[in-house]
């Protein structure tokens, strides 16, 4: 068969960007106890934008607004402020018709496939679906578009009529993947599309966003706490911490010298990956503040083995410092006090 219908996209040039986020914001009005309301500061003015065929890996601890940045990014909900571009759109303002373009092209996986995939449907139903709603195309065209697919995933095109329950959780997660891929999106969101898996599954997962993304030119977006997927797949690293940026550049420069207390924490709190710095090693006090009760100053404070007297009053704001943003007011410091 040479007549698989394609699905249309416009012409794309290297070096685009893609996505780009502007102090995207998200506060949650929240009940507190049985009297009055608070507000869940989930994310805090996050800007960076993403290139064509590139890796943003985004990392940090449980809490710390991974999540909430994927839902503002794949628009499943509004930012409270702050702008998103979708290819240089903004995605503001936009009605129905528009916002349903613009989810199009940013697709997102999902930690848990068990979780994501709807057990009544077989895989070429769920395949079929976007090509059903999105797409011009004849039920024999879909069909052969869902066999294609299947195959670039990895999957037996003759397991189409399979329900989710008879696939093991890295085929379910390349049925995931396979879903968010079927109309070519521009940029995928993976939540820690690997941290549901057996870890001898997850490399070969890995390998498989790898492999698409060199066929497809697509961007992710690839949240994970797991530094070492991290350095695997990561073009640029954002570290998050208290739904803020502490730290943003490109890999290598990151992973080389650390800047920020809380991702030195992080490196030195993983095995494989720093081990010139384990007689260094920083270990985390406490845990993450309240979002109900930020704290004063750097919100990083109470647990950095770097504090001063003005990082309790003074919020640390984003700037460079050798090759990379961070936010930390000794970031000059950091890296090289000890390392
Ligand atoms: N709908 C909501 N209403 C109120 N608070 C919320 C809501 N969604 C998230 N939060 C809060 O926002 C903060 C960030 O949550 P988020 O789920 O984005 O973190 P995360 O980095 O994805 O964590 P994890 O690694 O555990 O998945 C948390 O304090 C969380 O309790
Ligand atoms: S600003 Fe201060 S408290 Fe915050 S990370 Fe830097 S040294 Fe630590
Ligand atoms: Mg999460």
């Amino acid at each position: 068969m040479n007549a698989v219908p394609e699905v249309s996209r416009a012409p794309r040039q290297d070096g685009d960007l893609v996505l780009v986020a502007n102090e995207l914001t998200k506060h949650y009005p929240v009940r507190r106890g049985m009297f009055g309301h608070g507000t869940v500061k989930a994310l805090n003015g996050v800007s960076f934008s993403l290139s064509r065929g590139k890796t943003l890996a985004v990392v940090g601890e449980s809490g710390c607004g991974k999540s909430t940045l994927a839902r503002q990014l794949t628009m499943i909900e509004p930012p409270t402020s702050g702008r998103l571009l979708v290819e240089g759109e903004d995605v503001a303002g936009a009605n129905a018709a528009q916002l349903a373009g613009f989810r199009r092209r940013v697709q997102m996986v999902f930690q848990n496939p068990f979780a994501s995939l709807n057990p009544r449907k077989t895989v070429e139903q769920t395949l079929s679906e976007p090509l059903v709603i999105n797409a011009q195309m004849s039920a024999a065209e879909r069909a052969a578009r869902v066999a294609q697919m299947m195959r670039t995933v990895g999957l037996r095109p003759e397991h189409a009529k399979r329900y989710p329950h008879m696939f093991s959780g890295g085929q379910r997660q390349r049925i995931a993947i396979a879903r968010a891929m079927i109309l070519d999106p521009r940029i995928v969101v993976a939540d820690e599309p690997v941290s549901a898996l057996d870890v001898s599954i997850q490399a070969q997962i890995l390998n498989l966003f790898m492999d698409l993304q060199e066929q497809f030119k697509t961007s992710y977006v690839f949240i994970s706490h797991n530094l070492a997927v991290v350095e695997h797949i990561a073009d640029d690293v954002m570290v998050m911490y208290f739904g803020g940026v502490a730290e943003l550049g490109e890999k290598k420069t990151i992973f080389a010298k650390p800047r920020h207390p809380y991702t030195r924490s992080l490196m030195s709190a993983t095995p494989a990956i720093f081990e010139a710095d384990r007689r260094t090693q920083i270990k985390l006090q406490g845990e993450m503040p309240s979002p109900l009760n930020p704290p004063s100053g750097c919100t990083f404070h109470q647990r950095c083995p770097y504090a001063i007297e003005r990082c309790k009053v003074e919020e640390p704001k984003l700037r460079e410092v050798d090759g990379r943003l961070v936010s930390c007011h000794r970031a000059e410091e950091v890296g090289d006090a000890d390392g």
